[in-house]
């Protein structure tokens, strides 16, 4: 039987022992400062730890009046529905904060607008009303609704589902059934 017996005397297993236990601590001890470039994709593995886990987005269901809170005003989120999907559009908030040309339809629901590609108040169903049932709209209005939710689904993140308010719940939803 023969013994592996580790040779300190000679200088590339010294420097190879030195290089494993330097690996060794930066896997489990990460550094927490961020890197000059930060890594986008995984090579020979991370050597950076964020210091906090990246924000989660909650799937959930909010109604007219819980929805408006999210108006990006306080400078917080700012929410919008499109044909019963919420999108976070925090991330546009050039266009939807309290000063974009698209304001008002932060924390409401965008669809009538969408639709008739109009940004004016009057688009915007009162928040204790039922939910727009969006019954009266052309074709090419469905559509153009349906492009801009398009457009919402591949800039934004799906966050939740508009239904109506506790009062009006036993009432049907109000989705339009976008033909695909
Ligand atoms: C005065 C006429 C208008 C002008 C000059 C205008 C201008 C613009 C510009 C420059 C953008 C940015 C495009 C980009 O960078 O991707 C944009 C996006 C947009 N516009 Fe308009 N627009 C007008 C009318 C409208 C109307 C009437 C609506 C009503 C629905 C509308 C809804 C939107 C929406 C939803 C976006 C996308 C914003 C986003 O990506 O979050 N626009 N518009």
């Amino acid at each position: 039987m023969s013994i592996i017996r580790y040779n300190f005397s000679n200088p590339i297993n010294t420097a190879l022992l030195l290089y494993i236990l330097y690996s060794v601590q930066r896997i489990l001890y990460p550094p927490l400062s961020k890197p000059k470039t930060i890594p986008h994709e995984f090579k020979s593995g991370y050597t950076w730890m964020p210091k906090t886990h990246p924000p989660t987005v909650l799937f959930r269901t909010y109604t007219p009046r819980t929805l408006v809170k999210f108006d990006g005003q306080d400078g917080g989120r700012i929410l919008l529905a499109i044909n019963g999907t919420v999108f976070d559009v925090t991330a546009g908030k050039n266009f939807y904060g309290p000063d974009g040309m698209y304001g008002n339809f932060a924390g409401h629901d965008a669809s009538r607008g969408m639709a008739k590609q109009s940004f004016e108040l009057d688009m915007l169903t009162p928040i204790d009303d039922p939910i727009d049932k969006l019954t009266d709209l052309r074709a090419d209005e469905i559509e153009n609704m349906k492009g801009w939710y398009d457009h919402f689904a591949n800039k934004y993140i799906i966050c939740g589902k508009l239904v109506e308010n506790e009062e009006h719940q036993t009432e049907a939803q109000s989705e339009v059934q976008i033909p695909t």
